[in-house]
């Protein structure tokens, strides 16, 4: 049994996993990254500087080792960036991670746009076509895109429909770009965990997004397209079903999504406004305004129980403290009734009204909680089963309380 810890996110993305992971990362000798790819955007603020982390781990300024595991959809171009500008310098690519071509950003868009009205409101980062490419087994894998033997051709049939407007040359110029990045950076990342491992030394993994954007326990089809969950980090990163032992969940204290779906907490007009940019809702990787909504126990107990969640990182306090007095949602009402079932709720058209508790307020809020802030993370304690552990009110890495 080895002691490594995961940080994973509570919600629909944006919860601040960014932070927590930059934080904590001390504790820990290595950093790795295990799902999703550059949809996701893990901004750090250090040394009065603002970085957008899309693929390394939000480690990436710590000289830490880092990892990016089989379970992430990998953009070799824009990996190379982000390791220029951190500087990052140790890093392993699992041989077996899969590969984002620009074909897959081109499909992600050609998808949503076939979609209409319906579509998901992706990044089109091309992760959904990355990872089908995968289960449809005609994936590169970053062995192959590094050896010199795959190209392009090999896909043309598969890729027919879209070739017409793609220059294979062009393509295959890409490869040995990308080639060259992965070549140096590839090994053999679970066998390298467990070396760390066996040194005494821990390793924290990063999950990107958020428990209800999870491929299968999300809320389906406003999913992204893998696991977001800690339980998919011993196969996502081949370690041990016992090597994980504490699992850190973050939450921000408000809910956010970006795109279409489920949002039964939303909150629309000035409020929305309000709340969006004292806590500059913007999405990281695409700009995009994120929606907003008050906290969402139903949701919450819902992603907690599936992660095994130990401890809590409540996250843009002081956001929250610009209200007078905010909501938490306690329950849905399901087709006029009360219920605490989350699959219920998303199962199909039912019409969810959420059912709030009101006038809880967070108040003065600088490196200590006041009364009111203190009922609230106590009634979050109670009701979610947890222990909150981190709260964090403002971008700096200084802004932080930690709870005993
Ligand atoms: P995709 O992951 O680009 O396919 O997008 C699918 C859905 O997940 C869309 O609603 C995206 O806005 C959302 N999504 C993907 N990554 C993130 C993230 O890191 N934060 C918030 N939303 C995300
Ligand atoms: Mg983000």
């Amino acid at each position: 049994m080895y002691d490594n810890s995961a940080v994973v996110g509570l919600q629909w993305g944006d919860e601040g996993k960014g932070k927590i992971v930059d934080l904590i990362a001390d504790d820990y000798y290595a950093i790795a990254r295990f799902n999703g790819g550059a949809n996701a955007g893990h901004t750090v603020i250090a040394n009065g500087s603002k970085y957008v982390f899309h693929l390394l781990p939000s480690a990436a300024l710590k000289n830490k080792k880092l990892f990016i595991s089989q379970g992430v959809a990998l953009d070799p171009i824009l990996l190379d960036e982000e390791m220029r500008l951190s500087s990052a310098k140790d890093v392993s690519v699992d041989p077996r991670c899969s590969v984002v071509t620009p074909l897959d950003k081109e499909m992600d868009r050609e998808i949503e746009s076939m979609r209409g009205e319906k579509r998901i409101g992706t990044t089109g980062r091309g992760i959904g076509p990355c990872y089908a490419e995968r289960a449809l087994r005609v994936l590169p894998r970053a062995t192959d895109v590094a050896s010199d033997e795959f190209d392009f051709n090999s896909l043309m049939k598969f890729y027919e429909r879209f070739l017409a407007r793609v220059d294979v040359k062009e393509m295959n110029e890409w490869l040995k770009r990308a080639g060259g990045v992965l070549k140096p950076l590839l090994k053999d990342v679970p066998s390298e965990i467990r070396m760390i491992n066996e040194e005494g030394k821990r390793v924290l993994f990063e999950g990107s997004q958020g428990a209800l954007l999870d491929i299968i326990y999300g809320t389906y089809p406003h999913v992204t397209s893998s696991s977001t969950l800690a339980t998919s980090i011993p196969y996502y990163c081949g370690i041990g079903l016992k090597d994980l032992t504490g699992i850190i969940g973050v939450m921000k204290c408000y809910t956010t999504r970006v795109g279409g779906g489920f949002f039964p907490t939303e909150i629309k007009g000035e409020l929305c406004k309000k709340l969006r940019e004292e806590g500059r809702e913007y999405g990281s990787t695409t700009g995009r305004a994120r929606r907003i909504g008050w906290l969402d126990f139903v949701a919450l107990m819902y992603a907690i129980k599936l992660n095994n969640v130990d401890e809590v990182a409540l996250t843009k306090v002081d956001v929250l403290a610009k209200l007078d007095e905010f909501n938490i949602c306690e329950a849905y009402s399901v087709n006029g009734e009360e219920t605490t079932d989350f699959l219920r709720a998303t199962a199909g058209n039912e019409e969810v009204k959420p059912v709030y508790s009101r006038g809880w307020k967070i108040g003065e809020i600088n490196s200590k909680l006041s009364g009111d802030a203190m009922k609230f993370v106590e009634h979050l304690e109670d009701e979610l089963r947890v222990k909150v552990r981190i709260v964090s009110y403002g971008e700096e890495r200084d802004k932080v309380i930690f709870l005993e």
